[in-house]
């Protein structure tokens, strides 16, 4: 391995560390604030309001992502579109988690009950599934532009299929909840 390539390497591996702590540091603190402020009753409404169009953004870029991913394993798109499409969209993904802690640490959640801690967890397995996503984005823009979906390694299709499911499970976990909590049910 060339050294420019080692150092790229590393200072990815760098970079997703860091990803990871400040994922952990912010859902960290927008539960910890949401347990000790109680906010003014104005600020609900734009508070879910904001709340929805972050869903709405990450959710969004994620799905619109996934399928650009299954074009790719089709065989209707080239890899190399796969990769200008993850770079575009990406921004918008971390827009929009970082919008839903912002927010969600003003809409008093409730901790105490499972179904909330529930949605919780996966709200960090969707965000620390972010993260690591970076490894594989890296690894595929490594391979020539034409590479077909069907001529890559096994281990690279269930990486990349294992991902996709976790990251749509772990995001529509977190709307169904959250949905169920606004209505009550
Ligand atoms: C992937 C991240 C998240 C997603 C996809 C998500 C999704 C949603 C959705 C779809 C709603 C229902 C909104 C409506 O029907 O009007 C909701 C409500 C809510 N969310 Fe989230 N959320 C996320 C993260 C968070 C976080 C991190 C918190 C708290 C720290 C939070 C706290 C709440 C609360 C308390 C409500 C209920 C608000 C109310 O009923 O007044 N959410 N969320």
């Amino acid at each position: 391995m060339s050294i420019a390539l080692s150092e790229r390497r590393s200072l990815a591996r760098h970079r997703r560390a860091l990803g990871y702590w400040a994922v952990s540091i912010g859902m960290f603190a927008s539960l910890w604030i949401s347990t000790q402020i109680q906010p003014a009753p104005w600020m609900h409404l734009p508070m879910l309001f904001t709340h929805l169009a972050s869903v709405i953004a990450g959710l969004g870029a994620t799905v619109m992502l996934d399928v650009k991913a299954l074009r790719w394993v089709t065989g209707a798109q080239q890899l190399s579109d796969l990769w200008l499409f993850e770079r575009s969209v990406t921004p918008l993904a971390w827009a929009g988690i970082t919008g839903l802690l912002f927010t969600g640490a003003f809409l008093q959640p409730s901790l105490d009950e499972p179904i909330t801690a529930l949605k919780m967890v996966a709200v960090f397995v969707a965000a620390m599934n972010g993260v690591a996503l970076g490894r594989l984005t890296d690894t595929l823009r490594r391979m020539p532009p034409d590479t077909r979906f069907a001529a890559a390694p096994t281990r690279l299709k269930l990486w990349c299929l294992s991902s996709a499911a976790t990251s749509q499970i772990a995001w529509w976990t977190a709307v169904i909840i959250g949905m169920l909590n606004t209505s009550g049910a």
